[in-house]
């Protein structure tokens, strides 16, 4: 399958290795960014566009593309792609803003082409396992789940992850999206949801958060609480769910192990066989396109990521207990 990649930053690099693995045949990168397109030009033997028009007018244009641009591209570049008939795969958030995410999610159901949300955890074999024990009853009814996505990215506020106009959001919608498509995927539909963020940044404040947590509720009553930042230098990536029967633990700095806990305490480790979520993502995009199947998230498990982030940031814009509280407790 011929195919291309859109933006060519860090996250079209992992997505064009990616495709070079599955044996699919690379034919081009759109990237603005001069030296950033010759990077990738050099690294992966390409032809670099100024344009997604140029990439499809020219004389190799792709089958599908992959879609690594900053979130507020993401709705006009897909459409232009499938109204040329070309298969998408978007990066999340599928877009900045509920608007473009539910117009994008109609374009996608419109047209004939496969569209697929770049969900890349679904694809993480130890969270596959955590599925399928639940899935098994392995740990009974499942009560809470705990996700934490924190760590340090130094210069992010300086970039188009931190302009509100250009990702939608912080570390919220960066981090916190992969959150809701875990807990939805683990946990089942999400119900409600609420969350608080933090801006002020050792008294500079940001456009977006640095830190956040959100709670959601599934439809079923699983409660989950997740914490996302970029400013914790001693942070983690963790996947907890709890059950009536036990408990179940991939963290991801042990990669190929998750820890079950029985309801007497016992720990057990489960072997897993490790895996890149990057190019099985990769590989399961390519095997819809070329056997016409519902690719594993598609437009719709976008809007829903959107949807849920929009509730938790208009709920908490400017919200705060007030001085008169903040007096009397003083
Ligand atoms: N799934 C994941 O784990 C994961 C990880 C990182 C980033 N992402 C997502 O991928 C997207 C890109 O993030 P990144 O970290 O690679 O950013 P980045 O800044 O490293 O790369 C983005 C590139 O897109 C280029 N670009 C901007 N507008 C363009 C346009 N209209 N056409 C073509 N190229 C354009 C920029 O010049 C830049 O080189 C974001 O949506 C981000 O949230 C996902």
């Amino acid at each position: 399958m011929k195919v291309a990649v859109i933006g060519g930053g860090a996250i079209g690099t992992v997505h064009a290795k990616a495709y070079v693995a599955a044996g699919a045949q690379l034919v081009g990168v759109v990237e603005p960014v001069t030296a950033v397109g010759e990077r990738f030009s050099t690294a992966f033997g390409v032809p670099v566009f100024d344009t997604l028009d140029s990439l499809l007018a020219g004389d190799n244009p792709p089958e599908a593309i992959s879609i690594c641009t900053p979130p507020f591209t993401h709705r006009q570049l897909a459409e232009v792609a499938m109204k040329a008939g070309v298969h998408v795969l978007c990066e999340k958030p599928m877009a900045h803003t509920i608007e473009d995410a539910r117009a994008l999610h109609r374009s996608a159901e419109a047209s004939n082409v496969t569209f697929a949300t770049a969900y890349c955890h679904r694809f993480q074999p130890e969270l596959e396992l955590i599925h399928s024990h639940i899935e098994t009853g392995e740990i009974g009814t499942v009560r809470t789940f705990f996700n934490a996505f924190s760590g340090h990215q130094d210069d992010i506020e300086t970039r188009w992850f931190g302009r509100k106009e250009l990702a939608g959001g912080g570390a919220l919608i960066d981090a916190g999206i992969h959150s809701i498509d875990i807990f939805r995927y683990l946990c089942g539909e999400v119900d409600s949801a609420t969350g608080t963020l933090a801006t002020v940044l050792d008294g500079t404040g940001l456009e977006v958060e640095h830190t956040a947590a959100m709670t959601l509720r599934s439809v079923t009553h699983v409660i989950g609480t997740i914490e996302c930042s970029w400013k914790s230098p001693t942070g983690q990536s963790i996947v907890r769910v709890e059950g009536s029967e036990g408990s179940l633990t991939f963290d991801y700095a042990r990669q190929g192990q998750v820890a079950k806990q029985s309801r007497s305490g016992e720990v057990e480790i489960l072997q897993v066989s490790p895996g890149n979520r990057f190019e099985r993502e990769i590989a399961d995009f390519i095997r819809s396109v070329t056997v016409g199947m519902r690719p594993r998230t598609g437009s719709l498990d976008g809007l829903v990521g959107v949807a849920v982030l929009d509730e938790v940031y208009s709920q908490s814009d400017n919200r705060s207990l007030g001085s008169s509280i903040l007096n009397e407790v003083a």
